[in-house]
């Protein structure tokens, strides 16, 4: 009988580009999917390349090379614990589980302590990259004890995606944290893609631009400091023309945004941390918003608004959305940094920075040029404490600061929502701000609850009261 490097359970798309990725780099592997369809599907693609589907969980365990390493690629969610409970009775100590899909990381860090006692260790994994990436090169952020990292390194590191020979993977912690810097990728990945989707709106209703226009306007920025994968497949997509009716495909498709969950928990635990990631709530909120769309339609029809055409000199306000955009992409990356900065402290991840924006150059979602910068700034200070007072992110702050206020300006005069370049707006202006009105708000606390304040010329921490009503 073969005896299997990697088992994976789960053979949706992800799982079995993951399996024929593994596969083809040298490591046997075993497949089991509940569904018979899959099943078939998969057997058929792994025949012949170095892959196999085996009937049963048993079986696959069984088919394993001890310590067995098992890659469980199923929706995140109960479906996670059934896989875990189902092949938990047929493990042994230094056994080794990776959930490999959207795992919430606290789900992570329970699995992971309940299958301490039986001596199987939990790699908790965020993957990154879509089909494609799984195929061909994913990122890939495991976290967990790191002595099992260290046994999947070799077949972890060979089949993530690499930039300049560097395999965009590397241990990123304990417990939960790989699943933890995976949900802040995908936060800041609904705050750039709002982004561009306002860039778009601007050009499309502000400026009147067609989508063979925009497709020419995106892939020239693609092709600058600000290039991006989601830079790239924004240009393809509005390339696109739907078959049936010979439209733009992008005019056919529904404005109703679907979510799955990362970006809303990137945002709750913000709050919670108490961390400002405005751009990205507000790509949330955009969400939010554009599934309302029976109510737009009604309230589109009573409440006017400004003409949204734009009047004055268009080449120059393309050139103003792009330093808008670039700009705000950046404050994205800004927050989901110092959002991860502080969960380092909060949860003891000891998260290195320069590492995740390594692995965040090639193979994910939100891969982009100005990650170069981003690794540059904490390779020199790992305690860097926002991205946007980092020399290295200098030219993009100030050479296109300007813009955004400009964009965001020209967005509201023309009545078209910029939600995310507001937010991003907002977040430099108040954080270049020494003195900001909340002086008020503590007057007012104080006022009305009797909250306390502190004063500009006593020691931090001391607490006042005034009589107000006197
Ligand atoms: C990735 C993506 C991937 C998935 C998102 C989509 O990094 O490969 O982020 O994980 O496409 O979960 O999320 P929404 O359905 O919430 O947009």
């Amino acid at each position: 009988m073969i005896h299997y490097k990697i088992g994976v359970v789960g053979l949706g798309v992800m799982g079995q580009n993951l399996a024929l990725n593994i596969a083809s780099k040298g490591f046997p592997v075993a497949g089991f999917d509940t569904d018979k369809a899959k099943s078939e599907v998969s057997a058929a693609l792994f025949a012949g390349n170095n892959a196999g589907v085996l009937p049963s969980l048993p079986d696959l365990v069984a088919a394993l090379e001890a310590p067995r390493r098992i890659l469980i690629m199923v929706p995140a969610g109960s479906p996670v614990d059934a896989v875990i409970d189902g092949l938990k009775p047929h493990l042994h100590p230094q056994d080794i589980l990776m959930d490999g899909g959207n795992s919430f990381f606290l789900d992570t860090v329970r699995r992971g302590k309940d299958l301490e006692p039986a001596g199987i260790r939990f790699i908790g994994m965020g993957v990154s990259g879509g089909e494609e990436g799984a195929r061909h090169g994913p990122a890939l952020m495991p976290g967990g004890p790191e002595g099992a990292y260290e046994l999947l390194a070799p077949s972890l590191e060979a089949i993530a995606a690499k930039v300049d020979g560097e395999p965009c993977c590397a241990y990123i912690g304990e417990g939960g944290a790989g699943h933890y810097v995976k949900m802040v990728h995908n936060g800041i990945e609904y705050a750039v893609m709002q982004l561009l989707c306002e860039a778009y709106d601007l050009m499309k209703r502000g400026l009147g631009m067609s989508a063979a226009e925009m497709q020419d306007v995106f892939a020239a920025w693609n092709r600058t400091e600000m290039g991006s994968y989601l830079l790239e497949i924004t240009a393809a997509v509005l390339g696109k023309t739907d078959a049936e009716t010979g439209q733009p495909m992008l005019d056919v498709i529904l404005d109703r945004a679907g979510q799955k969950g990362t970006g809303k928990w990137t945002s709750q635990n913000a709050l919670d941390l108490g961390v400002a990631v405005p751009t990205i709530n507000a790509a949330l909120e955009g969400r939010i918003l554009s599934a309302v769309k029976d109510e737009r339609v009604t309230a589109s029809k009573l409440m006017a608004g400004p003409n949204p055409s734009f009047a004055g000199d268009r080449s120059r306000a393309v050139e103003t959305v792009r330093g808008a955009l670039c700009t705000a992409t950046l404050t994205a990356y800004a927050q989901g940094f110092s959002l991860m900065r502080e969960a380092s402290r909060e949860y003891r991840f000891n998260l290195r920075f320069a590492e995740i924006a390594k692995i965040w150059r090639g193979g994910c979602i939100i891969r982009a040029k100005m990650l170069e910068r981003i690794r540059a700034a904490f390779a020199r200070d790992a305690e860097l404490s926002n991205l946007m007072v980092a020399d290295e992110l200098q030219p993009v702050v100030k050479v296109d600061g300007g813009s955004l206020r400009e964009a965001v300006a020209m967005a509201a005069g023309l009545g078209i929502p910029a939600m995310g370049m507001a937010a991003s707006l907002g977040y430099i202006d108040s954080y270049r701000t020494e003195r900001l009105p909340q002086n008020l708000l503590q007057a007012q606390r104080d006022f009305f609850g009797a909250h306390g304040y502190e004063r500009t010329d006593k020691p931090r921490g001391k607490q006042f009261h005034a009589e107000w009503m006197e």
